[in-house]
């Protein structure tokens, strides 16, 4: 009697113990369950959690099996006394091509307690090698026709009972869509996506097993001109990589016996063409249903009339995993309104400027056509307006085969907008037959911003959106015009900010290998990567190559982007330090802060030039810097002490070429200002003055900025470092141009290029630039993040391992509001004020720790959940600090009341 009942509380007892922490999110190489690994050495992550505060890993123990549920054949780590729960590197046996692995992982705490097994996750490595390639390049022997049509490919296959798993492995010169048995090969869009591509081109796999049945099958894909081979850039370059497309596939079918078949691509597939008669990126698509080969990758399809494929022997050692997401279709509108315009055109608006296409359903007769135009804006009298998509056509052409309902959508195009143009069909239009549907690369959502500033909110929204229009596989400028690059300036800027909407570590880690290999010789980055523009390099620009991997590495903790840029971040200083003289880079063509404050008639000289030369040294000694950080995290310690060294003399030159005795500059601009306060380029005794300047310019142009690309991201920051925070504030409430919420009043639902991108008088700036979805001035998102709500990371615990949460109330507003999804796990700041207090609520995710600011009004009572802080265990007060009480926070989340007659900072 007495046994059984101490036996069930023993039970209880442990079972509790082991219930208080747990391990989920279990990610490899950054993805979930990915089935393309090449790193030899992936490195595995996950997340704790826990209802206690204060929760720390101790050690962690990971096992990984060849088999689901087996022994841990491949690596047992044993129990590991640490800390990291974030990119852990694999430490197994040697890891074999197509291979999946099933791992899991349980933790120790700082509370004596261990979490139990997590439930398992699996990775499949890619193709290491050429050698693991049965396939052939294919491609059509055939004339191809001018309009350059797509071709189809096909093959048959039999196969055998006892299918246990099958993978397809493929890529295309030019962009393929797959199909198996007639259905689409997965759900992303563009494959294999843009790099550069006779350096790098990326295969996919996709998990086909379901697809594959025993017995006859059918497998083919179709190509469509894309990058490789269409026009690109400004200049209308055409066949950039070469000009044939073809194919590479194959697949590995696995049976329950052991046995391996491969389905290869060779010279007896079959090739034709069908109902996409064109396609162009900039131009758009034309598809023509009545060349429809219906049911062209069932195995009973007839293709007797199709013609042999021709073997081509294409490089294959150029073929790497994609690493990064694909483009995935996303948000979809359904509710477009029907207007004519003053012209009489029939315009259906979708009330999102946005990046993707229209699918239409329609009926009629065999060789009707309809014509869809794409545009991002209405003009001044209400007309569609294309004039700033310069040569680009953007339209897609539908014609139909008759009969019943068909349904079209482009595969090889995409257009920037937010109307369409309807021309072609007769009779009635119904709106709820045109859906618009954008499609950018899938990176998880990481970051919301709120606040009680309905502007404001509308801003955050027109960031999201032009990160989303424009993060297309590569980082594009704008989605619309004759131009959609990978400019350098853009992504630089935005990292930041695009690290808090969205999970970029994958995109941007992808991205930077292009700009390696497209690196010159002589350490020169490209204008644009992939690089399509020539030899071209620019301060602003190429410091690309130091800036995101320093971003990627705070934002995401993680040291394998500064190791794999560590000498493309280098050879860029080293291509600087080549051209400068005694220390001073003022030579060659730099685009300067592009697109700064310009009024039209400037008799008295308001514009905002800043000197290109000062600009070149504040980024050399920005990049120096950089480099410096990576060689320190990296152990690089010759080479931290040498551009220390070689970083002092850059900054001597600056003083002695372009600052005064008294800290003024040689260009008086708040770009300058920002510039030289950002990079500490100036000596401590004059940053104070050269403060209070830019803030003097500011007031002067009574409260607007005058930043152009290169001076905005910095601009509020530098405001707040030296304590103007109320002047920042005003900046950003600004409603008149320019400001960030001038585009906002005048109904923008992206970031425009142009501060004035339409006119107060509603006329629109010059077309050969005026692009709606331009992302770079949407770098103030970062401020609002990082000092309205207040969430940062610091650097010796990059990724928010340790983080800073210091929420600066003020502006008026009344609440503001951030959440971020890190590499652990959530971290939330929200506040809210009324007018003798103010409520701050916190999140801190498990297994990191939180320096947290809380303002301290003189005579102000701060508890925490209604009780005093000192009475509070988990809660270390540190200091107090310009009016702020300091905190050392553990996981968890807390609510703090600060009461007084609360006095915004
Ligand atoms: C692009 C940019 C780019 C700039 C270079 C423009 O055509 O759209 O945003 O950075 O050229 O100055």
């Amino acid at each position: 009697m007495r046994k059984t009942l101490v036996l069930p509380a023993l039970l209880l007892s442990s079972l509790s113990v082991f219930s208080q922490v747990s391990v989920s999110h279990l990610l490899t190489e950054n993805l979930p369950n990915p089935i393309s690994i090449d790193n030899k050495t992936p490195r595995l992550s996950w997340q704790l959690s826990s209802p206690d505060r204060s929760e720390l890993q101790t050690a962690y123990e990971i096992q990984v099996s060849d088999r689901p549920g087996g022994k841990p054949s491949a690596w047992n780590s044993g129990k590991v006394a640490s800390e990291q729960s974030v990119w852990v590197t694999y430490g197994g046996t040697a890891l074999q091509a197509g291979k999946k692995y099933f791992w899991r992982v349980r933790v120790w705490d700082n509370k004596g307690r261990e979490s139990g097994w997590s439930k398992p996750a699996s990775w499949q490595m890619g193709l290491l090698t050429p050698a693991d390639w049965k396939a052939q390049w294919i491609q059509s022997a055939a004339k191809e026709d001018a309009s350059q049509p797509s071709p189809l490919f096909r093959t048959t296959f039999t196969a055998k009972n006892g299918i246990a798993s099958a993978t397809a492995y493929i890529t295309a010169h030019g962009l393929y869509e797959a199909q198996l048995n007639g259905q689409r090969i997965g759900d992303a869009y563009f494959t294999p996506g843009w790099t550069s591509y006779n350096k790098r081109l990326q295969y996919q796999a996709y998990d086909v097993t379901s697809l594959i049945h025993p017995g006859k099958n059918a497998v083919g894909a179709m190509l469509g001109s894309g990058w490789y081979r269409g026009y690109i850039c400004y200049d209308w370059q055409h066949n950039f990589y070469g000009s044939d497309l073809s194919l590479l596939m194959q697949i590995i079918i696995r049976y329950d016996n052991g046995r391996i078949d491969t389905i290869a691509s060779d010279g007896s597939w079959k090739t034709a063409t069908g109902e996409v008669r064109h396609s162009e990126i900039y131009d758009g698509e034309l598809i023509d249903h009545r060349q429809d080969q219906k049911g062209w990758s069932l195995p009973d399809f007839d293709d007797a009339a199709w013609t042999s494929v021709q073997p081509a022997s294409y490089p294959k050692d150029n073929l790497v995993a994609t690493g990064n997401e694909p483009v995935k279709k996303q948000e979809t509108f359904h509710t477009g309104k029907l207007l004519t315009t003053p012209k009489g055109e029939r315009v259906i608006d979708f009330g999102q400027n946005l990046t993707g296409w229209v699918i239409l359903k329609l009926k009629g007769r065999a060789g009707d056509s309809i014509r869809l135009s794409h545009a991002e804006v209405l003009d001044k009298a209400g007309n569609f307006y294309t004039d700033n998509l310069r040569r680009a056509k953007a339209q897609d052409v539908f014609i139909l085969k008759g009969r019943e309902e068909e349904t079209f959508e482009p595969h090889f195009t995409f257009h920037g907008f937010r109307y369409i143009r309807i021309e072609g069909t007769a009779g009635e239009i119904n709106p709820d037959d045109y859906t618009a549907v954008a499609l950018y690369s899938a990176m998880p959502k990481t970051g919301e911003f709120e606040c009680s500033d309905a502007l404001i909110n509308q801003l955050q929204h027109n960031i999201q959106w032009g990160q989303q229009g424009n993060f297309l596989d590569i980082p594009t400028d704008c989605p619309q015009r004759d131009e959609r690059l990978g400019w350098t300036g853009d992504a630089q800027v935005f990292s930041r900010t695009a690290a808090f909407n969205r999970g970029v570590d994958n995109f941007f880690a992808k991205w930077l290998k292009d700009l390696a290999a497209d690196q010159k010789p002589n350490g020169a980055v490209p204008f644009v990567i992939p690089n399509v523009t020539g030899n071209g390099t620019s301060a602003g620009w190429a410091d690309v190559a130091t800036i995101i991997p320093w971003n990627l590495y705070l934002a995401y903790g993680d040291r394998k982007v500064l190791e794999d840029q560590y000498s493309s971040m280098k050879a860029w200083v080293e291509y600087i330090r080549g051209q400068a003289k005694n220390d001073l880079w003022n030579t060659g063509f730099h685009f300067g802060d592009w697109l700064f404050y310009r009024p039209a008639d400037d008799n008295d000289g308001r514009s905002a030039v800043t000197d290109k030369y000062f600009i070149a040294q504040c980024f050399y000694a920005h990049s120096t810097q950089l480099l410096i950080n990576a060689a320190t995290v990296l152990g690089k310690k010759e080479d931290a002490d040498a551009y220390s060294a070689l970083l002092r003399r850059i900054k001597d030159a600056f003083l002695n070429e372009y600052v005064t005795p008294d800290g003024r500059l040689v260009s008086g601009t708040q770009t300058a200002y920002v510039l030289a306060l950002e990079f500490d380029m100036l000596p401590e005794a004059t940053r104070k003055k050269a403060a209070a300047r830019l803030v003097q310019n500011i007031q002067d142009y009574n409260y607007h900025l005058t930043t152009g690309f290169l001076g905005t991201p910095y601009l509020c920051h530098v405001l707040s470092q030296y304590n103007y925070t109320t002047v920042a504030y005003k900046l950003l409430l600004q409603d008149t141009y320019p400001s960030w919420l001038y585009p906002v009043k005048m109904g923008a639902t992206t970031i425009w290029e142009r501060w004035d991108g339409i006119r107060p008088d509603g006329s629109f700036q010059t077309p050969g630039m005026n692009s709606f979805n331009h992302y770079s001035y949407g770098a103030i998102g970062d401020w609002m993040y990082r000092v309205v709500a207040g969430i940062d990371t610091y650097e010796d615990g990059p990724g928010y391992h340790h983080s800073r949460i210091s929420p600066h109330p003020g502006g008026g507003l009344t609440s503001a509001a951030a959440d971020l999804e890190t590499c652990y796990g959530k971290i939330s700041s929200h506040w809210r004020m009324t007018s003798d207090s103010l409520a701050i609520d916190i999140d801190i995710p498990a297994n990191t720790t939180s320096t947290v600011y809380i303002p301290a009004p003189e005579g102000g009572v701060i508890t925490e959940g209604g009780q005093k802080l000192s009475a509070v265990a988990s809660i270390h007060i540190d200091g107090v600090e310009k009016g702020y009480l300091v905190l050392g926070l553990g996981s968890g989340s807390y609510h703090f009341l600060v009461r007084a007659d609360y006095q915004e900072n």
